[in-house]
């Protein structure tokens, strides 16, 4: 079923879980250093969910199919060939120049939100920065063209057109998702594609974009873990992801961080 939340209610309780999933995001900066592991940035996000922000951290123990285990661990946490879906652990130690991605997903009173961005442990290659920064502008690329009436393909293409001219490559395997009392629901989001095709857009729809974009080739693969996803090159990717509701003029940044403005 596709997310379209129909009362001002439900929308109000989808605000809140966006601003919820944001404000982790922004705690956890700070934290982020050469030295530390990525077990540790977990616990503190873990904790903060649960006992300040009194919500439900939904990677614990989701999973997505039959034969995956559940996923051990609060949020997900790519480092550098990671494409997403990195498990914390307390042998990934972090160190100078890592790009890492933190991916957090509340639960607050049944409604999800959903959204990660890119972070540097001490100082980042020019090529690491370079990707960073044009996989958010791929991201933003992406909201820019949201609106009622507006089709998923204007998504993709906007997506993919900026990534593939900065000589970047889209990964097809993973994308964005219908999000509300579901965590992975319709429509699927995919970020590459053809203006005009695919879903329309509705109000009150709500959903996800979050362009994986990789510095060399498109492929990827699934360590035996069966969650971690890498580039089969080993070449660097990065991920940005907000969730989104549809309006009638454009999109509300559902998971919008203070140092971010948009419109
Ligand atoms: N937050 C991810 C997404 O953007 C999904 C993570 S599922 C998990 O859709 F189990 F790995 F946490
Ligand atoms: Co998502
Ligand atoms: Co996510």
């Amino acid at each position: 079923m596709v997310s379209r939340l129909t009362s001002e209610d439900e929308i109000a309780k989808m605000r809140t879980a966006g601003r919820l999933a944001a404000s982790v995001l922004e705690m956890i900066g700070e934290h982020i250093r050469p030295g530390i592991t990525t077990v540790e940035l977990n616990d503190l996000c873990h904790r903060m969910i649960e006992d300040e922000l009194d919500c439900v951290p939904a990677p614990l123990n989701y999973t997505n199919g039959p034969g995956q285990p559940p996923f051990p661990k609060a949020v997900c946490t790519s480092v550098n060939h990671v494409v997403c879906h990195g498990i914390p652990s307390d042998k990934k130690v972090l160190k100078n120049g890592d790009a890492l991605n933190i991916d957090v997903t509340v639960i607050k009173d049944g409604f999800h939100g959903d959204t990660s961005k890119m972070y540097f442990a001490g100082k980042p290659t020019v090529l690491a920065e370079r990707l960073v920064k044009v996989t958010q502008e791929c991201l933003y690329r992406g909201i820019e063209v949201v609106r009622a009436g507006a089709r998923l393909g204007d998504i993709g293409h906007a997506i993919q057109t900026h990534a593939e001219a900065n000589h970047f490559s889209v990964v097809r395997e993973f994308c964005g998702h219908g999000i509300g009392r579901t965590f992975h629901d319709e429509p699927q989001v995919v970020h590459y594609g053809q203006p005009g095709t695919g879903m329309v857009l509705e109000e009150g729809m709500t959903f996800t974009i979050e362009p994986m974009i990789n510095a060399g080739k498109r492929d990827v693969k699934i360590l035996p873990d069966r969650w971690t996803v890498v580039t089969k090159d080993h070449k660097l990717s990065a991920q940005w992801e907000h969730t989104l509701l549809v309006t009638s003029t454009g999109a509300e940044v559902l998971t919008r961080r203070e140092e971010e403005s948009f419109g």
